[in-house]
């Protein structure tokens, strides 16, 4: 495996730094810039994003542009040695757009259109406004496309929302044209005649009918679309006018609304904001565990290729529903956790705290008291010292042999439909998607995160909680990877819709999973909350794995169509039903897991499949809960991350190999302690 080149052109370093917002300060505190370089060079801050939300002082009037001032930041930047991630600023529109173009604000659902405030409040469809970004984009691209200080555009800020104006309704119904060709197939999709709801002409179709959830689920998919559809048209205007450097857009972790992995294909960097709440106490295990599940989505997104931490908090942000300060040792675990998986760049909302405005009391590097000699700015001055001798790991990879499913289409198939389920306390799919990653993740054992559409090749294990949707071709790719020797985990819930949300006849798991799981799912249960069930294996069963555990809430009863039976329920009418099977095909297994389980079957689980399939891990032994270990390698090397989020010190037993510390330079072998809240990154040759 080789290392990727630098993310920013003739930047091989783990870039430090964060969103930088002068055009707050200059007009009354010009100083305020001269200052700021001098604290970004005590910080080890390296890069910069500028300009997010500037456009109203590139553009005060209409078609007054004013782009001098950028320049000026720009060149001392430059000047400084500081690289810049520049903004489309899209993402928040002055007043006078929303005064001369009331088409440019939304609409929400109940019809009314949104006066001006805050900001991500402008439609996604509007021509006008749409007109208005790509001008400004390709002045900015004009302007500022060839400034040896700007290796990146940061395309618009978070994108979100959606809008029902009678743009974006016409829209989405030329959208579904698109999609159905004709009414009879869009009625079919949706199973519209149900309470009446055929459509008879595409004019009548109000995504805001919730009784047909095909529908709910294809606005879904439209939201994304057309936000997706802007985002490029941002792009094509940064190109048309000569820009070269890559883009990137700051997701926002799994967010629910926007198939990121379209956004995917069209960036050239994947750039993630993550705000975490910590406690430090045992619900930061899992914090941990969902946000190392997230950044493993990032990472593999492009294969494997580093991606940018644009946003983090190094304090508390202000808009937390606790807003507790971050312990000492929180924050540089968090940071050091990203950089474990994949990350190479760590960067802050915000470099200054503003005087004014909603986000005067969020964390910053550099606080209202304004010098170096606060807590938090000299935490961040560690990390810049931290991340230079990091360095060589700028560009390393990490190589994983089991993928976890995670589709945005299922998601919302499932969170549009009425049933089966409903557990209110829980996110109806990435419960179970973070379930399964933390199983592995305990474990050491290194995760990519994929969509069903993803190339399974060269993974030894597929694991695909709750695969509710099959997308067309899923079933046959996946047959395809165990025939060759793979092996995937199923759970209850799977191959229920098509990608219309219509339920498959013919059995459950459809679509052609019945054959390959041999099983028949024939229905499934929703328990009480203090209902329990419970499931045992069997002495004589093929599987390392014996005892009896319990369930949670949902359980299926399937029958055995051809699949081996390695457990049973033991309680009511489907006592002596199967709980957990494999099938046998080609060179490869696939298991169907009938009831949702909890975090100790998962684990034990995950550790049976390990002796199986001889997974690999970074130490051969049970780590302490709470320990967690990741690495990236350049194909010589390997860095090797491991991280205590208890509160508690701990000891790991490095059994025979033997490494140095990044940090110290000292030679480490045999017992590694580890204090609370802290990481040690260990190199050694492969
Ligand atoms: C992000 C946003 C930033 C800032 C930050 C505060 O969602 O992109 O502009 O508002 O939150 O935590």
């Amino acid at each position: 495996m080789k290392k990727f080149p630098p993310l920013l052109s003739d930047f091989p370093v783990i870039a430090h730094g964060g969103d930088y917002n002068p055009d707050q300060w200059m007009h009354r505190y010009p100083e305020v810039l001269t200052e700021d370089l001098r604290l970004m060079d005590l910080a080890g801050c390296n890069t910069f994003s500028v300009g997010i939300f500037a456009w109203s002082h590139y553009e005060p009037k209409e078609g007054d542009y004013h782009f001098e001032w950028m320049k000026d930041l720009l060149d001392k930047l430059h000047a400084a040695g500081k690289v810049v991630a520049l903004a489309t600023p899209s993402g928040s529109k002055p007043a006078w757009i929303s005064k001369a173009y009331p088409e440019t604000c939304r609409v929400n659902e109940q019809g009314l259109r949104e006066h001006h405030h805050k900001r991500h409040n402008h439609c996604f469809t509007s021509p006008v406004y749409r007109k208005k970004v790509a001008d400004l984009n390709r002045r900015l691209a004009e302007a500022f496309g060839d400034h040896p200080a700007v290796k990146l555009w940061h395309i618009s800020n978070e994108y979100s929302g959606e809008c029902h104006c009678p743009l974006c309704h016409q829209a989405f119904q030329d959208w579904l044209k698109d999609r159905y060709h004709t009414l009879d197939e869009l009625n079919h999709a949706w199973w519209a005649h149900f309470w009446s709801h055929s459509i008879g002409d595409w004019s009548e179709i109000d995504p805001r009918d919730s009784s047909i959830d095909g529908m709910r689920l294809d606005w879904k998919r439209f939201v994304s679309h057309q936000t997706l559809d802007f985002m490029k048209a941002e792009i094509a205007a940064l190109r048309e006018a000569g820009a070269q450097q890559p883009s990137t857009t700051n997701m926002m972790g799994a967010f629910r609304d926007l198939d990121y992995w379209r956004f995917a294909e069209v960036v050239d960097i994947i750039s993630d904001d993550a705000y975490p709440q910590w406690r430090n106490n045992e619900k930061d295990l899992e914090m941990a565990a969902v946000l190392a599940c997230v950044h493993d989505m990032h990472r593999s997104m492009k294969q494997g290729k580093p991606w940018m931490l644009i946003e983090s908090c190094p304090d508390a942000p202000q808009w937390h529903a606790t807003s507790r300060l971050k312990r000492p040792g929180v924050y540089r675990s968090e940071m050091l956790q990203a950089i474990a998986h994949g990350a190479d760049a760590i960067m802050y909302f915000q470099w200054r705290k503003g005087l004014g405005g909603m986000e005067k009391f969020h964390g910053a590097v550099v606080d209202h008291e304004g010098s170096e000699n606060t807590r938090v700015f000299q935490q961040v001055a560690h990390m810049g010292r931290t991340l230079e001798q990091l360095a060589p790991i700028a560009g390393c990879t990490t190589h994983a042999e089991v993928a976890i499913l995670m589709d945005w289409d299922v998601r919302w198939a499932l969170e549009a439909s009425v049933g089966p389920l409903k557990i209110p306390s829980e996110d109806l799919y990435m419960t179970p998607v973070f379930q399964a990653h933390r199983s592995y993740w305990k474990q050491g054992i290194a995760t990519d995160i994929l969509e069903s559409l993803s190339d399974f090749s060269g993974y030894k294990l597929i694991v695909a909680p709750q695969l509710y949707l099959l997308k067309p071709g899923v079933v046959d790719r996946l047959q395809q990877f165990i025939e060759e020797g793979g092996t995937l985990i199923l759970t209850y819930l799977s191959g229920v819709v098509n990608e219309s949300n219509l339920c498959f006849r013919n059995g459950f798991p459809g679509g052609g999973l019945r054959e390959l799981c041999g099983v028949w799912a024939e229905e499934i249960d929703y328990l009480y909350e203090d209902e329990v069930q419970e499931i045992s294996f069997s002495t004589d069963n093929s599987f390392a794995l014996s005892g009896s555990w319990q369930t949670q809430r949902t359980c299926e009863r399937i029958h055995a169509e051809g699949a081996e039976v390695l457990a049973t329920f033991d309680h009511d009418f489907y006592a002596g039903n199967p709980a957990l099977t494999r099938n046998r095909r080609g060179n490869g297994s696939v298991f169907y897991l009938a009831a949702k389980m909890g975090d100790d079957f998962w684990q034990a689980f995950t550790a049976a499949i390990h002796q199986d399939l001889k997974l690999s891990t970074i130490l051969n032994t049970d780590l302490p809960d709470g320990v967690h270990l990741r690495s990236r390698t350049d194909g010589e090397r390997e860095f090797i991350f491991m991280q205590n989020f208890n509160s508690a010190p701990v000891k790991l037993d490095l059994g025979n190999w033997s490494a140095t510390c990044m940090e110290s330079g000292e030679a480490v072998a045999g017992t590694l302690s580890l204090p609370a809240w802290q990481t040690r990154i260990l190199e050694r040759p492969l």
